[in-house]
């Protein structure tokens, strides 16, 4: 059996070969475990493939695959889930010499059975408790259900609406999408991995894979260092600073560099700097695409720079299996390269607990009960409320109230479900999604009679349905519209150059507007979309992003006021594509700073369109309304090591309980590389009654006040920085300044 730790006993035949757990450490199992591998075995576990070929319709499986699963050369597989398909793609894996298991992985970006809003949507809540349980919700399904890793969370910071992944991701800054990050590792891992109600995370697209050029999914990246560091990679770090079990890296090239063979961002700085203990998976056949980037010959040389760049798993390309074993054999990669990614993916197959029992994960009745558990949609329910952005209420057409004797429900997702889900999303079985017509007709329940209209589709110019839509408008005592983006409108490889609403749907409001009667929107959508005539007609507007499985539910209780919208936008909305990149960290005073938008000559600003958003990043209404005052700043100077307080009262100053994020906002006015006007540093959430006031205070320290300067040092400078409180980036209520001394 070859070498056995001291003190471990040889196996039953069912079980792995590894020695069992008594005083050996994890560290000593893998060594042991190792030391008995042949090169093709050390291979196999850097290999994974999608399970279409061994789970999918007859006409798809080949056996090709299960012969390699069952002779070890498979480390893990991807699409493959359910106890009964894991159990039995196990046992082929238990089959081969060493019996390793398999790590069973899938993309639950935002929940399993149970579907959340999108991850962008989730950011919209800025409530990092509720986003770290929609992450363990979604961690508790897919453990029940044989999955050991999600390829979750995104944590790319996308600027850039046209890019259509930014629904998977936290928006546009990093101070938030840092604290995002941490919040869905710990949410899907749990204090500790080897629960069976944790899973493996995965921080990715390592990295910046949300700057692509042209907002044009998988295209080459340019940023300067000091973009890199400060804007994209403290999500990363965030991620490993909580304990992020995988990486995966990103289909772009960096500065030149694809992200795969990128030995700068994977062994310097990952593996080396951050020293980070996990292991890297590629992206779908990045490793092969290293020949289309035209930075690899063939897929031999394509092995041997991912190998030696850091890439440990090789997913879906075969360019290892076929590769690899010959090149250690020919001496152009050492084996020390291969061990150690081989390690690096054994530990968290130990972690897991697999060579203990590799079922352990497969358990139908646990799968039964934890899917049938009300909890979770009652979770998913809370985080739709708490993802939806009133953009615009006037006159308080919201919230809907019982008085009303009739809603004219119309628009083309007024009774969608699968669009609910939106994209990345595992289950589409629309019985177990509510849509809008559903969530009002059970709000509305007798008193309200609710009428519907399709009106037109999402796509394409037919305006058969409008005269219907009319009609039904003027029978109603208020007309609420559904209107967006298809479910397969964002998410991978859906680029837009036009971010419009689209088809003829702003048309349509046009022609209900024309009725006289009120109107109130619900967009749905993955990104930031352009609906002018809405934004500027409509007399209410609420973005629900994709809400999930709950979504019609919950748009109800924000409709009808039983949640009071709280949502902030973590994106900014440009008026048009030609604004972007208009992210709110993006904008510098420059020396011609538009001061009055009357004189835009030889000033920065455009002569066709205003600079200003539509809608800014930190953006959201409530039906109630707060003030801001008494702003204080504890000592007026700073040294470093020393902490100043800025705190100010906050006061519910309308009728109805609500919450309120307030932002914390900091310029550095004069630096030696300048700086943008404003940086998110600090935010709370806080709940209100009507009347009741709170203080609130924000700890400014030196770390606060930092950036990277030309040189890449994290510094701070002394000098004044201005801090300004408010509700939205573009709603600043209260300001001072702060001096940090030599
Ligand atoms: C895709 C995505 C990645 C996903 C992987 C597996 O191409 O880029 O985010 O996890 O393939 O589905």
């Amino acid at each position: 059996m070859g070498l056995l730790l001291p003190g471990t006993t040889a196996l039953a035949q069912t079980k792995t070969a590894a020695p069992t757990a008594t005083n050996a450490s994890i560290e000593q199992r893998v060594a042991a475990l190792l030391a008995q591998m042949t090169l093709e075995e050390k291979v196999g576990q850097l290999n994974q493939y999608s399970g279409r070929e061994v789970t999918g319709p007859a006409s798809d499986r080949k056996n090709t695959l299960l012969t390699s699963i069952s002779s070890g050369k498979v480390g893990s597989m991807l699409n493959v889930k359910g106890v009964k398909d894991t159990r039995e793609i196990q046992a082929e894996a238990l089959k081969s010499r060493l019996k390793i298991p398999l790590l069973f992985s899938l993309d639950v970006i935002h929940g399993y059975q149970t579907t959340f809003p999108i991850p962008l949507g989730e950011a919209a809540s800025w409530d990092l408790d509720a986003i770290r349980l929609g992450a363990h919700v979604a961690a508790k399904e897919a453990a029940a259900s044989g999955i050991h890793w999600t390829f979750a969370p995104m944590v790319d910071i996308g600027r850039d609406p046209r890019w259509g992944r930014v629904m998977e991701g936290a928006g546009e800054d990093t101070y938030l999408g840092s604290l995002i990050a941490k919040a869905r590792v710990l949410g899907f891992q749990g204090e500790k991995l080897g629960g069976t109600d944790a899973v493996l995370a995965c921080a990715k697209h390592f990295a910046a894979y949300g700057a692509p050029i042209g907002g044009r999914d998988y295209n080459a990246v340019d940023l300067s260092p000091q973009q890199l560091w400060e804007t994209y990679l403290p999500p990363f770090k965030a991620a490993a600073d909580a304990g992020v079990a995988t990486f995966m890296n990103s289909f772009n090239a960096l500065n030149g560099i694809p992200a795969t063979g990128n030995s700068y961002l994977q062994r310097d700085i990952l593996k080396g700097q951050w020293q980070y203990p996990g292991f890297v998976v590629s992206d779908w056949a990045s490793i092969a695409e290293l020949v289309n980037w035209g930075y690899a010959t063939d897929k031999k040389e394509a092995a041997q720079q991912a190998i030696t760049a850091g890439s440990d798993m090789d997913m879906e390309s075969d360019t290892y299996s076929q590769n690899l074993a010959q090149l250690v054999k020919d001496g152009k990669v050492k084996m020390d390269l291969v061990d150690d990614a081989v390690r690096r993916i054994l530990h968290k197959k130990f972690e897991l607990g697999l060579f203990e029992d590799p079922y352990r994960f497969s358990d139908e009745k646990r799968e039964k009960q934890v899917l049938a558990d009300p909890q979770n949609r009652a979770a998913a329910r809370q985080m739709a409320q708490k993802s939806m952005v009133l953009l615009k209420n006037e006159k308080a057409t919201l919230p809907l109230t019982k008085q009303l004797r009739s809603i004219a429900l119309i628009g083309p997702i007024a009774k969608a479900k699968r669009d609910l889900n939106g994209s990345w999303t595992v289950d589409t079985d629309t019985t177990r999604i509510t849509s809008l017509y559903d969530g009002l007709r059970q709000r509305a329940g007798k008193t309200t009679q609710l009428l519907y209209a399709k009106g037109c589709a999402v796509e394409g110019d037919s305006r058969a349905g409008f005269d219907q839509a009319v009609a039904t408008a003027q029978k109603a005592d208020i007309v609420v519209m559904a209107v967006g983006e298809g479910w397969n409108m964002s998410g991978e490889a859906k680029s837009r150059t036009d971010i419009h609403l689209p088809g003829v749907q702003e048309e349509l409001f046009k022609a209900l507007r024309a009725t006289g009667k009120p109107v109130a929107v619900v967009v749905f959508g993955g990104r930031p979309l352009i609906f002018d005539a809405i934004a500027d007609q409509a007399d209410a507007v609420l973005f629900a992003w994709w809400p999930g499985s709950e979504g019609g539910t919950a748009l109800a209780d924000v409709l009808y006021g039983d949640y009071n919208p709280a949502g902030k936008l973590p994106i900014t909305f440009p008026r048009n594509v030609g604004q972007i990149p208009i992210a709110y960290n993006q904008q510098y005073n420059t020396g011609r700073p538009l001061i009055k938008v009357s004189e835009t000559r030889y000033r920065s600003a455009y002569i066709d369109a205003p600079a200003t958003p539509r809608y800014a990043f930190g953006h959201g209404l409530s039906y109630t309304s707060f003030k801001y005052s008494d702003f204080k700043i504890s000592r007026s100077q700073l040294k470093a090591g020393e902490t100043v307080q800025v705190s100010f009262t906050l006061t519910n100053t309308g009728k109805v309980i609500g919450e309120e994020i307030a932002q914390l906002y900091l310029r550095d006015p004069v630096a030696s590389v300048v700086r943008p006007l404003k940086e998110l540093k600090d935010f709370r959430k806080i709940s209100l009654k009507p009347g009741e006031s709170k203080t609130i205070t924000f700890p400014i320290d030196k770390d606060k006040l930092a950036f990277y300067n030309s040189k890449l040092e994290w510094v701070a400078e002394p000098g004044k920085f201005n801090l300004m409180v408010g509700s939205a980036s573009d709603d600043i209520r209260l300001e001072g300044t702060v001096d940090l001394l030599p």
